[in-house]
């Protein structure tokens, strides 16, 4: 009860430019070096012979809910209903913060008929089945969730795994307090994905881009569904920034999932987290994609698609903490990376089909 009480006076606070300035100015100077704590005489040895420095606190403090991901019972816990009602809240940012970027690069609005790519719970496309003459559908893959989910894959769990997220998709819409069928759920792969073509005026996707296997069939697909003139919006953390490893696969090393190559990779997983190895090979291998800007460029011309806006959002602290080693030992091992991928937390991608 109390937690709840703070955080929604830290909420109420942050809403205020004045209170939200100060608080920024607090936390720069109190900005923690990520390398802080590093000498612990623990190294990783990689290919080329380079002694890595490892600090076992860091991924505490870049991705602080790590464990909960390793753990079976936390990880299976349904939220609770303070939870999906957080959830709702930023699900109703996450969707203005949307639509005033696609209304002020293209004029449009999110509304009419709209398809949300990886909607997990539900809690986004809610959000826009909300908007009037609004249709949503919102597709998603079942199997990312077998992929992350701690221990070995069994036969079953993709149905098993279907199930849960179904009674998941109708907590959230109690939550959201929106009517019976506003939503149609569908599993569908956007990079080979069976809707229909030209049936979407928008496209629109969260925290999903960077999880695709194959982000030019995506944008090709993409191009499909979308009626001419039709918008995509796109925000995810992609690969190359210092969280791109998401839990599972953030290092005890800065962008370490990056500086390594993948054998090395693998080999620091097997050799220093052998508990945790098996998991987080299987999110390494089919969960996370390398798409570095340029890729996404590159993609996003050859489906086809305009490309109105392309943000990556950078964290200016970062910059302290980035050194040439680290930008030329991630180019060795993915050439097309650069500083503005190493340094963009967020990217933000605003697409037109002509
Ligand atoms: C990190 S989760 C984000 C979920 C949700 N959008 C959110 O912000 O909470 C990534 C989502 O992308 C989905 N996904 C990954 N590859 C996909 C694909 N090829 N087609 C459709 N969904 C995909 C996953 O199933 C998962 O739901």
């Amino acid at each position: 009860m109390l937690k709840r009480i703070v955080r929604a006076g830290i909420r109420y606070g942050l809403r205020r430019n004045r209170v939200r300035r100060v608080v920024e100015a607090e936390l720069a100077n109190h900005r923690v070096p990520l390398m802080e704590g590093a000498a612990t005489g623990q190294f990783f040895v990689d290919r080329y012979g380079v002694n890595h420095p490892l600090d076992p606190d860091l991924r505490d403090r870049l991705k602080p809910g790590w464990r909960a991901m390793l753990d079976p019972t936390s990880a299976a816990r349904p939220p609770s209903a303070d939870e999906l009602r957080d959830r709702a809240r930023r699900a109703a940012d996450k969707v203005m913060e949307a639509e005033q970027v696609v209304a002020s690069l293209t004029g449009r609005s999110l509304a009419g008929r709209l398809l949300e790519i990886g909607c997990y719970d539900g809690a986004v496309a809610f959000q826009l089945a909300r908007r009037d003459r609004t249709q949503v559908v919102a597709s998603d893959l079942a199997q990312y969730y077998v992929v992350e989910q701690p221990g070995r894959a069994k036969e079953g769990d993709l149905a098993a795994q279907q199930a849960v997220l179904e009674a998941l998709r109708e907590r959230t819409r109690l939550t959201a307090n929106v009517p019976s069928g506003a939503v149609r759920f569908v599993e569908d792969d956007i990079s080979a994905s069976a809707l229909e073509p030209e049936g979407f005026d928008a496209v629109v996707s969260f925290e999903v881009l960077e999880h695709v296997r194959s982000p030019l069939a995506a944008f090709t697909s993409m191009a499909r569904l979308l009626a001419p003139g039709g918008v995509g919006y796109h925000d995810y953390n992609p690969f190359f920034s210092v969280v791109g490893g998401h839990s599972l696969c953030t290092l005890d090393m800065p962008w370490g999932h990056a500086r390594l190559a993948p054998a090395d990779f693998e080999r620091y997983l097997t050799d220093l987290r052998p508990a945790e190895g098996e998991q987080a090979l299987r999110f390494y291998r089919e969960s996370l994609n390398r798409l570095a800007i340029a890729d996404l460029r590159q993609a996003v011309a050859n489906a086809g698609l305009e490309l109105v806006a392309l943000l990556p959002w950078p964290d200016r602290d970062l910059a302290a903490d980035l050194t040439p080693q680290i930008v030329s030992e991630v180019q060795r091992a993915y050439p097309s990376a650069t500083v503005e991928d190493l340094l963009a937390t967020f990217v933000s991608v605003v697409v037109r089909k002509p």
